[in-house]
C-alpha cells in the first residue's frame, strides 16, 4: 500500500461546532482507493461527528467534501449512498420486526412493488458467504444477536453498492472471534475495490486492520501516518498528547485467604428470568478475578447480587467466611464491600449533588468522617473532600460543584475515591474504564492494582479482554449466567476464551 493510489474521498477544512464545543476544527482527511484508513481518537475527539457529516446526518459549518475528485454536497444518508458512501453507525438502525432481507432492501426503489424475495435472499446469502459474514435472510431481526445485526448493517451497505464504507467503533459489541471475522471481511472489501474508514480508540486493532491512520484529538487532526511505519506507543502519544504507560505492571502479591465465595447462585434479571444460573466462584485476598463475557450474560445481576441490590433466588454468598446472602447493603458495606458500578451517573453517584456529598454518601453508614452525634461536621467534610480531590486528582472547580458537571473520567474518580478510601476487602468493579480516555484509564488501573497490593480481593467485570488481561490473575468466562471455564490472562488463550464467550466450550470442539 503506498501513495500511488487515487484518492476516492477528500474532506477538507471541515469545522463543526455544537453549543460551546468545537467537535471538528479545520479537519482534513483523505481516503485512497482500496485502503483501510483508521480514524483514531479518544472519546469525544470528534470522529463520529466527522463521519456523520460525510454520511449526511450533520451539516458542516464550513469545509468541503470531494468524492473521486469532484465536489459533492451530501444532505442526507440517501444522498451519501447515491455517492457510494455507507456508514454502520454505533447504534444500529434496523427495524426489529422485519427480517434480515426486508431490512436490507428497505428503501430500495428499484425493486418494484413486489420484490422477488427469493432472489433478494439468495443474493444476501451469497454476499454473506463472500465476505465471511453469515446471516439468515429470513430471520426476524429482533431474534438476532448484536454481532448478527452488525453483519446485516454491513451487508446492507454492500448490497446497496457502497464503495466507501464507514465503520464506527464496530468491535465495541463483538467477541474476539467476531472481531477477527470482521477484520477479514474488511480486508476482502478492500480487495474487491472498496475503501474503508475504520473508527476506533483501540490501538491494537488499528495496528491490525489499517493501512494508514489519522489521529484526532479534541476536534483537530494531530497527524496521519502509514500504519506500518508507526508504533503503538507513537499512536498512543498522538492520541492523548503525552506519554502513557501501556504496559502496567501487576504487583507481585501473595494470594491470601478466601474473601468472596459464591455457591450455586441464582439471580433473576428485571424480566424475572434467571440470568445468574447456578454460578459458583471464589476470589482471594490480593487476587483479581476477571470475568470475561459478552454483555448480557448475567454480569450485571451477579455484581448487584453480591452488593445486595438484587436478591439471591438460591445459593449462597460468603464474605470472609460469613454468610452474607441475605445481609443488607449497609451490612455489606460495613463488612468491606466496595462497588464500582457500570452506571456511573445512575447507580454510582447523585449527579445533582456536590462532589463532597458524593464522596461521603456512604459514610453515614461507616461513620468514617467523625460527625458529632447528630450533626454533620461540614468543616471536616470539606477538609476531607479536598484531600480526596487532591489524592485522586479529581478535576473539579470545587468540592461544591455538582457531580454532573464533571467529565466522565472525573466522575469515575469520585466513585473510586469514595469506594476505595474505605480500604475495602472486596471490590466489585464493573466496566471501570468504560467510556474513559487513556489517561483516566491508566489512573483507574493503577488505583485498582494499588488495592490489590494492599490485599483487596477484586472481582473485575469487563467487556474488553485487554483490560481483563492487564489486571487479572485468573480469567473466568461467564456465559448464560454460569462460569463455563477458566483461563490464564494471556493473549495465547484469546481464542479459547472467545469460544467460551460465544457459548462453545473450547473442549467441545475438535
Ligand atoms: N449532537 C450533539 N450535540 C452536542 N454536542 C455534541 C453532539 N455530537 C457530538 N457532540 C460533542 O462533540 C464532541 C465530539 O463528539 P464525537 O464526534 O461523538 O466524538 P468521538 O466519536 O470521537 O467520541 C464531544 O465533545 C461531544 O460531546
Ligand atoms: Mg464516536
Amino acid at each position: 500500500m503506498n501513495g500511488e493510489r487515487n484518492s476516492v474521498l477528500e474532506m477538507r477544512h471541515i469545522s463543526k461546532h455544537f453549543a460551546g464545543v468545537k467537535a471538528n476544527d479545520n479537519v482534513s482527511i483523505e481516503l485512497k482507493e482500496g485502503e483501510v484508513l483508521a480514524l483514531l481518537g479518544e472519546n469525544g475527539a470528534g470522529k463520529t461527528t466527522l463521519m456523520n457529516i460525510l454520511f449526511g446526518i450533520y451539516r458542516a459549518d464550513s469545509g468541503e467534501i470531494k468524492i473521486n475528485g469532484k465536489n459533492v454536497h451530501i444532505a442526507s444518508p440517501h444522498d451519501a449512498l447515491r455517492h457510494g458512501v455507507g456508514m454502520v453507525q454505533q447504534h444500529f438502525t434496523l427495524v426489529p420486526s422485519f427480517t434480515t432481507a426486508e431490512n436490507i432492501v428497505l428503501g430500495l426503489k428499484e425493486l418494484g412493488f413486489i420484490p422477488n424475495t427469493r432472489n433478494v435472499e439468495s443474493r444476501i446469502e451469497e454476499l454473506g458467504m463472500r465476505y465471511g459474514l453469515p446471516v439468515n435472510p429470513r430471520a426476524k431481526v429482533w431474534t438476532l444477536s448484536v454481532g448478527e445485526k452488525q453483519r446485516i448493517e454491513i451487508l446492507k451497505l454492500l448490497y446497496k453498492g457502497a464503495k466507501i464504507l464507514i465503520l464506527d467503533e464496530p468491535t465495541a459489541v463483538l467477541t474476539p472471534q467476531e472481531a477477527e471475522s470482521l477484520f477479514k471481511a474488511v480486508k476482502k472489501m478492500v480487495d474487491d475495490g472498496a475503501s474503508v474508514i475504520f473508527i476506533s480508540h483501540k490501538l491494537d486493532e488499528v495496528m491490525e486492520v489499517s493501512d494508514r491512520v489519522t489521529v484526532l484529538r479534541a476536534g483537530k487532526v494531530v497527524g496521519t501516518a502509514n500504519t506500518a511505519e508507526i508504533t503503538k506507543n507513537d499512536l498512543a502519544r498522538m492520541m492523548v498528547g503525552r506519554d502513557v504507560i501501556l504496559d502496567i505492571q501487576k504487583p507481585d502479591v501473595e494470594i491470601g485467604k478466601k474473601i468472596l465465595e459464591i455457591e450455586n447462585l441464582k439471580v433473576k434479571n428485571d424480566k424475572g428470568l434467571l440470568s445468574v444460573n447456578n454460578l459458583s466462584l471464589e476470589v482471594r485476598a490480593g487476587e483479581v478475578l476477571g470475568i470475561a463475557g459478552v454483555a448480557g450474560n448475567g454480569q450485571r445481576e451477579l455484581a448487584e447480587a453480591i452488593y445486595g441490590l438484587r436478591k439471591a433466588e438460591d445459593g449462597k454468598i460468603f464474605l470472609k467466611g460469613r454468610d452474607i446472602t441475605n445481609a443488607s447493603i449497609s451490612g455489606r458495606i460495613k463488612e468491606g464491600i466496595a462497588y464500582i458500578p457500570e452506571d456511573r451517573k445512575g447507580t454510582a453517584t447523585c449527579p445533582n449533588l456536590p462532589v463532597s456529598t458524593n464522596l461521603f454518601l456512604k459514610n453515614t453508614i461507616t461513620r468514617l468522617v467523625n460527625s458529632t452525634h447528630f450533626f454533620i461536621d461540614r468543616k471536616k467534610i470539606s477538609e476531607k473532600a479536598s484531600e480526596l480531590i487532591k489524592d485522586y486528582s479529581i478535576m473539579t472547580p470545587s468540592h461544591r460543584t455538582p457531580v454532573k458537571l464533571l467529565s466522565g473520567g472525573n466522575i469515575q474518580k469520585v466513585v473510586l475515591a469514595r469506594e476505595l478510601s474505605r480500604t475495602p476487602s472486596l471490590i466489585i468493579a464493573s466496566h471501570p474504564t468504560r467510556g474513559l480516555d487513556i489517561g483516566a484509564m491508566e489512573f483507574v488501573y493503577r488505583t485498582l492494582l494499588e488495592q490489590k497490593r494492599k490485599g483487596a480481593a477484586i472481582l473485575l467485570l469487563a467487556g474488553e479482554l485487554y483490560e481483563i488481561f492487564r489486571l487479572s490473575d485468573r480469567v473466568a468466562v461467564i456465559y448464560e449466567g454460569k462460569i463455563v471455564g477458566y483461563a490464564p490472562p494471556d493473549p495465547a488463550h484469546i481464542e479459547e476464551i472467545g469460544l467460551m464467550m460465544g457459548g462453545s466450550k473450547a473442549g467441545d470442539l475438535q
